[in-house]
């Protein structure tokens, strides 16, 4: 009999702190008025190393990058232009525009800060900013979100990234991105009347 009743104290104490944590959380979100949103967007980016009208440039290079099998300490700058779909000729949605570093001495990866500046549809304006370690042979490479302007104020997450083609020819490649950041929308009335309350 004592036994249960300790058993049932304890679970009710357990469901208790259980109960408070998750309030504790909710009240943490609304006494700052935040209301987070997540938004996942998928975009293609048109990488042009030749040809005629390349998009991306080296900027300087080490005195070891010749001889380096990993390129070490090239520094590029690139404007590449997102697009909805894969094809060269698909709609812009943006433009990636940033540098990137060949920065492992064993093996090819970068170390890239990048801009994604978004011109069409409800991000036109907006942009998202990666920071991050490329690991360009990887079939998948994953980047932290840091931050972001416009709709994404407050913009935090990760971005995943796949090579869609790369033609060795015309040294033109194509990547395929899909970004899950979460941001606030801090032009939203219920964030203007929580800070007033606060
Ligand atoms: C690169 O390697 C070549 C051949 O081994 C050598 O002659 C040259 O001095 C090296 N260059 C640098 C910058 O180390
Ligand atoms: C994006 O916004 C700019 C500046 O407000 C505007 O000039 C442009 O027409 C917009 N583009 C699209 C595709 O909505
Ligand atoms: C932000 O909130 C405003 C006002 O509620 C709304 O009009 C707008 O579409 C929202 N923007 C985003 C990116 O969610």
């Amino acid at each position: 009999m004592a036994k249960q009743l300790i058993a049932t104290v304890l679970l009710i104490i357990a469901t208790i702190s259980i109960t408070r944590a998750h309030e504790e959380e909710a009240w943490f979100r609304n006494i700052r008025g935040v209301k987070e949103s997540l938004a996942v967007v998928h975009f293609y980016v048109q990488d042009v190393l030749g040809g005629s009208n390349p998009t991306v440039y080296e900027v300087a290079r080490a005195s070891i990058t010749a001889n380096s099998t990993t390129s070490f300490g090239q520094v590029r700058v690139l404007d590449d232009r997102m697009t909805a779909g894969p094809e060269a000729n698909s709609a812009t949605v943006g433009r990636l525009q940033g540098l990137i570093t060949f920065a492992d001495l064993e093996t090819s990866a970068l170390a890239m800060n990048l801009n994604f500046y978004f011109t069409s549809g409800e991000y036109n304006g907006s942009t998202l900013c990666i920071l991050g370690r490329n690991q360009i042979m990887n079939a998948q490479r994953e980047f932290p979100v840091v931050g972001g302007t416009g709709a994404f104020r407050f913009a935090r997450g990760y971005a995943l990234s796949s090579t869609y083609s790369y033609d060795v020819e015309t040294n033109y490649g194509v990547l395929e991105y899909t970004m899950y950041v979460t941001y606030v929308n801090t032009t939203s009335a219920s964030l203007i009347k929580s800070a007033a309350d606060m």
